[in-house]
């Protein structure tokens, strides 16, 4: 078993961290927020993902998971140290690797010989030579040790089962050696091992967020097409995903993809293509078909409300950027509450994991029910699976108007035009 330094604690940092401890390896993950550091040294869980909870408090309990706030003493002993800090977009949507940087050189002097940093962050093709460099340029002694991209393919809300039950593992480092030790941590999972150069294993993770992104723009664009033509796009994607070369997953159209990593991660894959010369017009495509789903969305609510949103109170189900999480970066829900706002609506919101509102000028009400008082229309943002089971008389007796714009496709319409509902999906009539 080995000894392991995590730094950063967020949503890829945790997983890791006690996805490590579990197989049995003595971890100390490290952040910079002193409070939530403490709260985890106390068994807090600062986020909301499913068995986080409980690996937790088995690596506490084992001793095999530590948390500190220095991460000079966190990498003093380790053989392998992950960096799974934030990299998000700067003005140019190229990744910002400012923080990469901070760590590595605050580590740099404190790596015991023969360690192995480890990429987890998603990082553009030449990080593991940057990092390399920065580790170098900080004191780190040249021969001493290796870097390796090993790109995190998890999901919110699903952690803990895609790290421990991955599709693969992908490994890049310039020697082979490097790359080996690495695979080796993940070998009780017996996931198919991908070894390959550094360029290579970090443009797999560019490639394969940008390629989930492509089927959904291009669900959202079928669904567009749907309505023009008069199809059900849940039934055209349904007659398509049982292809198996077309495959079931990712062809739910909606409001379109956000969350942290789809939009920051095609940004930055759009500015690793223009510096090297490539015109990427199909990904051009595919962010242009999803700033269009929003305002598809809003377009919907509006007429939904009779032309025009000034003063109309909107009732939203769903904030978070989709459903069992509880982040909202870069929420596709939340950019249309805002154009909500900017056309005058009044927004009173609900969702499950939230419990303030993270937009300014909304109200957040603590049931679906109560969010839905008096309104007009009320508006499915995120696909939360208690919205699904609503009973159509008890709204039918909270709203004004008897009116649904359901962006997720989440609700029967069957069921809603039966209780008397004007019900509008996406794609489909
Ligand atoms: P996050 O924002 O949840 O967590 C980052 C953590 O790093 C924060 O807690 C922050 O305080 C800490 N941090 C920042 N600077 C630090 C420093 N100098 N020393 C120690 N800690 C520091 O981010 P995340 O969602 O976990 O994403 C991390 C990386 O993993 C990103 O590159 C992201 O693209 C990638 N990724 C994310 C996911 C996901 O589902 N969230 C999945 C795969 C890959
Ligand atoms: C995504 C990838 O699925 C992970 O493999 C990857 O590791 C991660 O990004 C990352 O690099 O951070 P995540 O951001 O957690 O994971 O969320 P997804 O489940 O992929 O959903 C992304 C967005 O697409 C959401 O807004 C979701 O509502 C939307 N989506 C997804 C659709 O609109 N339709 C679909 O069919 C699927």
């Amino acid at each position: 078993m080995s000894k392991v330094a995590v730094v950063g604690a967020g949503y890829v940092g945790l997983t890791t961290a006690m996805c490590l401890a579990h197989l049995e390896h003595e971890v100390c993950c490290v952040d910079i927020n002193d409070e939530r550091i403490a709260g985890l040294r106390a068994g807090v869980v600062p986020i909301r993902e499913d068995g986080m909870e409980d690996l937790l408090r088995a690596g506490l309990d084992s001793s095999r998971l530590t948390f500190s706030t220095n991460a000079g003493d966190a990498v003093a002993d380790a053989e392998f140290v992950f960096l799974c800090v934030g990299t998000p977009s700067d003005d140019n949507g190229e990744a910002d690797l400012s923080a990469v940087d901070a760590v590595a050189t605050a580590i740099a002097p404190h790596l015991m010989p023969g360690v192995v940093i480890v990429n987890k962050s998603t990082m553009p093709v030449g990080s593991t030579r940057r990092v390399h460099r920065v580790l170098s340029e900080a004191g780190a002694a040249h021969e001493e040790f290796g870097v390796a991209s090993n790109p995190e393919f998890l999901r919110e809300g699903a952690a803990i089962r895609d790290f421990l039950h991955p599709s693969r593992v992908v490994v890049g480092a310039e020697d082979a050696a490097t790359a080996q030790r690495v695979a080796d941590l993940y070998r009780p999972l017996g996931a198919p091992v991908v070894i390959t150069s550094p360029a290579s294993a970090e443009l797999i993770k560019y490639a394969a967020n940008a390629f989930l992104a492509t089927k959904i723009s291009y669900a959202n664009a079928i669904a567009a097409l749907s309505e023009a033509v008069g199809a059900d796009v849940v039934d055209v994607m349904l007659g398509m995903g049982y292809d198996p070369r077309i495959g079931p997953e990712f062809l739910k159209p909606g409001p379109g993809f956000g969350g942290s990593c789809f939009p920051k991660d095609i940004s930055a894959l759009l500015h690793t293509a223009r510096e090297a010369g490539y015109h990427f017009d199909l990904l051009d495509g595919v962010v242009a078909v999803n700033e269009e789903q929003r305002e598809r969305v809003v377009t919907k609510i509006r007429d939904a409300a009779g032309g025009s949103l000034a003063g109309v109170r909107v009732g939203v189900w769903g904030l978070t950027f989709k459903a069992n999480t509880d982040d909202v970066r870069d929420s596709p829900a939340i950019a249309v509450v805002r154009d909500l706002l900017a056309e005058g609506a009044e927004v009173v919101a609900h969702d499950p994991a939230l419990d303030h509102p993270p937009v300014e000028g909304i109200t957040l009400a603590p049931s679906p029910l109560e969010a839905a008082k008096a309104t007009a229309v009320v508006a499915v943002l995120t696909e939360w699976d208690e919205y699904r089971w609503i009973d159509p008389p008890e709204l039918a007796a909270m709203v004004s108007e008897r009116r649904i714009v359901d962006a997720r496709n989440l609700l029967d319409p069957v069921v809603w035009r039966r209780a008397g509902f004007v019900i509008t999906g996406i794609g489909r009539l």
